[in-house]
């Protein structure tokens, strides 16, 4: 782990007129320049926990630094400075523009007009946001264009630290998987150091370096990468959260290419003879066979038409419809070859090279070594 951009150290805030803790003595550190998400069920203490950390809510025991500064020696204006902020809801000032209220902490901040204006105009487009509707009012923008406006207000001025609270929970599922995916090509170029909360553990496990799974009063079940929280929960609450398929959302994490090198696979040349080809298919275990000109993958033909042929190329060969390429996840490498007629899926590399052949039992080896 990288010297960690927040800790909690016992963090617990007891509301006023509350018998029991809203947060109960959690401790956890979150590395620099990693997103690392919150996720537990609703009144188990995330926001509480988000607002602490900018002290919107004074914590009423424990210790949290940001930068290895208490944040209680920082002056709240300035500490909120470094720390951008996305609002569950969103929070939007209706009566404002959009270039108004992106400019929020830059106005707060003194910037001038030109430094102001540059700033907005540049963020827009950083989120993918027609320029023109920085002259709207949040109510005439749709729920996605919204969030993004949440998210371009919090990146101002900025910030090394970002704090999301439930950013993109008010669209669709289309829409919400678009702007994780957004979300993530940001965080590659500007690595801030993210919290972000959600109810979605899909979404957690899409865009967090390491999950938080929280239990009523902000007692923390599990912390660790998704990796590992799906190979092993480390309690039955946290089992239950992850919910069904815990397998398939593994294979969600990782990339054909973490499968290294695949080698040639059930191919043969197309100049090979008919009896290589049906002793190569033999040792696959296949009733088929896959017919190469060099580097190029021409199809495959089954084992039996190769009968009376010369050489493996003389029949007429079927097309592998699904190809993948080395950044497609290994569920979609299953959902390939579930879907073949041959029960492989197909990777091809740059220039459409062939690079080999993903099969059932490549995968489950990848699983469960
Ligand atoms: N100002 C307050 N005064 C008293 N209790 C509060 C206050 N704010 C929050 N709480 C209580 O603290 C607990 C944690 O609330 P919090 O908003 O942190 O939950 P959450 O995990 O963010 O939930 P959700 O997923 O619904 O947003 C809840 O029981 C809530 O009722
Ligand atoms: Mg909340």
């Amino acid at each position: 782990m990288t010297d960690p951009m927040i800790r909690l150290d016992g963090a617990t805030k007891t509301f006023p007129g509350t018998s029991t803790p809203a947060v109960d003595a959690l401790s956890l550190e979150v590395p620099t320049g990693e997103i690392v998400v919150f996720v537990g069920p609703s009144g188990c203490g995330k926001t509480t926990t988000l607002k602490m950390i900018n002290r919107i809510i004074e914590p009423t025991g424990g210790t949290i630094t940001v930068d290895g500064v208490d944040v209680r020696d920082r002056e709240p204006h300035l500490l909120r400075r470094d720390i951008g902020y996305v609002i569950q809801q969103i929070g939007l000032f209706p009566h404002r523009t959009i270039a108004q209220n992106v400019a929020t902490v830059p106005r707060l901040l003194g910037w001038d007009e030109d430094r102001t204006r540059a700033r907005v105009d540049e963020l827009l487009v950083t989120m993918g946001l027609d320029e023109e509707l920085g002259a709207r009012y949040p109510a005439e923008l749709s729920g996605g264009q919204r969030q993004r406006v949440g998210v371009a207000r919090a990146l101002a001025a900025d910030p090394p630290v970002l704090l999301m609270d439930e950013p993109f929970g008010a669209v669709d599922p289309i829409v919400r998987g678009r702007l994780q995916v957004e979300l993530l090509d940001l965080q590659a170029r500007l690595r801030k150091t993210i919290v972000f909360v959600t109810h979605d553990i899909d979404e957690a496990i899409h865009l967090g370096d390491r999950i938080a799974i929280l239990n009523v009063g902000g007692h923390l079940e599990q912390y660790a990468p998704p990796e590992d929280i799906l190979r092993e929960p480390a309690t039955p609450f946290v089992e239950e959260f992850l919910g069904p398929e815990r397998g398939l959302k593994r294979l969600a994490l990782r990339t054909v290419a973490d499968l290294g090198e695949l080698g040639l696979g059930n191919c043969v040349q197309a100049d090979a003879s008919v009896e290589e080809a049906a002793q190569v298919a033999a040792e696959h275990q296949e009733r088929w066979i896959g017919i190469l000109d060099g580097d190029r993958l021409r199809g495959w033909a089954w084992v039996s038409d190769l009968d009376g042929a010369r050489r493996a190329g003389d029949v007429e060969t079927s097309l592998f419809r699904v190809a993948l390429s080395a950044e497609d996840t290994l569920r979609a490498a299953l959902d390939g070859l579930v879907r073949s007629r041959t029960g492989v899926a197909v990777v091809l590399g740059p220039d459409q090279r062939y690079d080999g052949m993903i099969t059932l039992a490549r995968l489950n080896q990848a699983m469960v070594s």
